[in-house]
């Protein structure tokens, strides 16, 4: 018998139900009725992990030491191979003893960070649309106060300050923001990095930059790193996209040393670390970093996304859905064909033909009006999907 009666915390009540459980409610009505499924709909590359890592993987696995629990702030060996890919990739010096912590991927870094400065009430600076976890996992879970910075078209999908009053920025305690950015897919320029870190340095706010799609690049572009401009701050990253490793839960956070000490104290108190043997397999692919430029285990990758990005842009434009071009990341972003009112409405059209995407709207309220494509399905299925797009907006 069910005796205890069940009340959660208000921080729980807090946080938004899941917009994705009605899609996939429809999904599995879809599928019974037998309809072919083409799902643009998840961020979650769909290319497999590099075979030197599996093999690095492999091998270290079977070393009995490395079965064992790994310390939450991450081996010794794996920091200094993310202390090296910081000197490669972006030209900087950090410590790997206090300037670098290894996270069970960059979603339980977001979540954490916020729990070592948000005291109730604390504002924390979100951006509108984004990746949930700054307002809930981050923010809500901590009683702090999610301030919406909107991602406006007109202003390029960044932030614009001066819109943000003093009190406000008094008040901050955190501001997260994220270029390459998903969902949008705008890239950043040291300029902004410079902007937001001179307004964090009047206002003394910590800045996260949560850079996972720092490698998911295109074309000439390459992205900096917000500690290129001001390394008071902590930056985010995993080997989930960099290396198509997202089932592995691999991260780091780089910055200030009191931020990650502070991260790791918090981190101690709850998590016992990413297995030794997936640091040993990260640390290889790190290794495989010469230079700042990509080296072929992720340039390879990127060129397969930057075509289907081609293909499904270039056949978005042909079939009259006027979309841009993104510069980076694995998402096309993009506002509902005219006639359309309500993201989650259009979608529901789509998936009756079997197209699933994103609502602009499962990224928040700015992101109503847009929907999101992962290019996470090959040439062939998104040249289907855009035939049966085709379909229902013409
Ligand atoms: C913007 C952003 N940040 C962080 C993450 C989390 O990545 P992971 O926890 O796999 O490192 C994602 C995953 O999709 C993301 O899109």
């Amino acid at each position: 018998m069910f005796y205890i009666k069940i009340t959660y915390a208000n921080r729980i009540n807090k946080l938004p139900g899941y917009i994705f459980a009605e899609i996939e409610q429809l999904l599995s009505e879809k599928k019974k009725e037998g309809i072919d499924i083409i799902p643009l709909g998840i961020g979650d590359p769909d290319l497999t992990t590099p075979d030197v890592i599996i093999k690095e993987l492999i091998k270290q696995v079977k070393i009995p030491e490395n079965q064992n629990y790994p310390s939450s702030k991450g081996e010794q060996d794996f920091r200094e191979a993310v202390q090296r890919w910081y000197k490669v990739r972006f030209n900087l010096n950090f410590d790997a003893n206090s300037e670098v912590t290894g996270l069970i991927g960059g979603k339980e870094g977001i979540a954490n960070i916020a729990r070592v400065f948000v005291n109730p009430g604390d504002i924390v600076l979100c951006p509108n649309p984004g990746y949930p976890v700054y307002e809930n996992g981050g923010t809500t879970l901590c009683d702090g106060k999610i301030y919406t910075m909107p991602l406006l078209k007109e202003n390029n999908f960044l932030p614009d300050f001066e819109v943000i009053k003093a009190e406000i920025l008094k008040k901050a305690k955190l501001m997260y923001i994220n270029y390459p950015n998903n969902p949008t897919g705008a890239i950043t320029t040291k300029k902004f990095l410079k902007e937001a870190a001179d307004i964090a340095e009047d206002y003394n706010i910590i800045i996260v930059h949560d850079n996972p799609y720092s490698e998911f690049t295109y074309e000439d572009y390459i992205a900096p790193s917000l500690l290129q401009i001001d390394q008071n701050h902590i930056e985010i990253n995993s080997s989930s996209k960099m290396f198509c490793m997202t089932g592995f839960r691999c991260g780091w956070a780089v910055g200030d040393k009191d931020i990650i000490g502070g991260l790791r104290k918090v981190k101690s108190h709850i998590d016992s670390g990413c297995p030794v043997f997936i640091q040993k397999a990260v640390i290889r692919g790190l290794k495989e970093y010469k230079s700042s430029e990509k080296p072929n285990i992720v340039k390879d990758n990127v060129k397969i996304y930057e075509k289907r990005r081609d293909v499904l842009v270039e056949g978005l434009n042909n079939i009259g859905w006027n979309t841009d071009m993104p510069k980076a990341t694995l998402y096309v972003w993009t506002h509902i064909p005219e006639g359309e009112t309500n993201s989650m409405e259009f979608i529901k059209k789509l998936i009756d033909v079997g197209v699933v995407l994103t609502p602009g709207t499962g990224f928040g309220i700015y992101g109503e009006g847009f929907v999101r494509f992962a290019l996470t399905q090959p040439v062939e299925r998104i040249n289907e999907a855009l035939e049966r797009i085709d379909m229902v907006i013409n």
